[in-house]
């Protein structure tokens, strides 16, 4: 079949099935072009609410999929690969931060939304990219834990200086690979770009940039700027699909090796046989799981 009768498909089976179909930003244009809603983690995690259908496939990462499962219960949650995890996610376990807790009595424990739902049953408030500086912000507590992006945490420290922010040890592989060298090479290379990134990267990359944001306000800061070129600093995806969407600009990915291989897992194919059942792994989580890790998600729909 060819890509375009393989989407036709998809869309009519997912009407036929009441199927609604997810994908966070750094999916391929193919899933996104049959995707009812495309966003970042925040985005999704409200859109995970307002969908009546019965079944929700999440073209994504694990963690993705279990926000929408513990949002919606009663749903049908699927992610659409079994194998796409995220590394941050998974860096720390909850005894760790249970000890942290006790050891740090006062202090609130505020997760990046990358982490598994077992490490939100301990922790106080989510934040995703978009929207941890207004939570950190709107938090009573001064003193914060944060896990698991110490680059993240980095980036809200030196935005909120007057609260204290604890960073634990952790980080995103891909943003990682990131270096100041890279920066250098390409605005040499692209002097009149404009330097976009995720606050996922490193301190020493994020010094140098123009914009810092989530992977929604790196294309909505590059699809409203009256500049014509930018150097993206984030999963290469966003230079792609930037691309398509405004051809009148050039977009320039900060380095070649920013590439989220979970992200990429996901294919056309798969998306299909979701639909058809054959596909996708199903997400389960018992009650008490749901009950414990939805409360820092629905204090940071809340605050967010
Ligand atoms: P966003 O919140 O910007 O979508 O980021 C999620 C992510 O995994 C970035 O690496
Ligand atoms: Fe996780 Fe990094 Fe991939 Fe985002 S880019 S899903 S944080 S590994």
């Amino acid at each position: 079949m060819k890509i375009r009768e393989l989407q036709d498909e998809i869309i009519r089976l997912k009407k036929e099935k009441n199927v609604y179909i997810l994908a966070h930003s750094y999916q391929s244009k193919e899933i996104t072009e049959i995707a009812d809603f495309v966003g970042d983690s925040f985005a999704l995690s409200r859109k995970a609410q307002t969908s009546s259908a019965d079944t929700v496939i999440m073209c994504g990462v694990r963690f993705m999929a279990e926000t929408v499962k513990m949002l919606s219960p009663e749903k049908k949650v699927i992610l659409s690969n079994g194998g796409a995890g995220c590394p941050m996610a998974e860096q720390m376990d909850k005894d760790l931060i249970v000890a942290l807790k006790e050891r740090n009595p006062g202090y609130t424990v505020v997760a990046y939304i990358n982490t598994t739902a077992e490490l939100k049953t301990v922790c106080d408030v989510c934040v995703t990219s978009s929207s941890a500086l207004k939570i950190v912000r709107a938090l009573d507590s001064d003193k914060i834990i944060f896990i698991p992006d110490c680059n993240l945490g980095a980036y809200i420290q030196k935005q909120i200086p007057e609260k204290e922010i604890m960073l634990v040890r952790g980080g995103c592989p891909t943003h990682a690979r990131i270096t100041e060298r890279d920066v250098k090479k390409a605005k040499d290379a692209h002097p009149s770009a404009l330097l976009l990134v995720h606050p996922e990267c490193t301190p020493e990359v994020c010094d140098h940039a123009d914009y810092i944001g989530s992977t929604s306000g790196i294309m909505e800061y590059a699809k409203k700027s009256d500049a014509k070129e930018f150097i993206i600093g984030t999963e290469n995806s966003i230079a792609q699909h930037l691309a398509y969407e405004c051809p009148d600009k050039r977009f320039y990915p900060l380095s070649k090796d920013c590439v989220c291989h979970n992200m990429r897992l996901t294919t056309l194919v798969d998306v299909y046989d979701c639909i058809c059942g054959t596909a996708g792994e199903e997400i389960t989580l018992d009650d008490e799981t749901i009950k414990l890790a939805r409360r820092p998600i629905d204090k940071m729909l809340e605050l967010g």
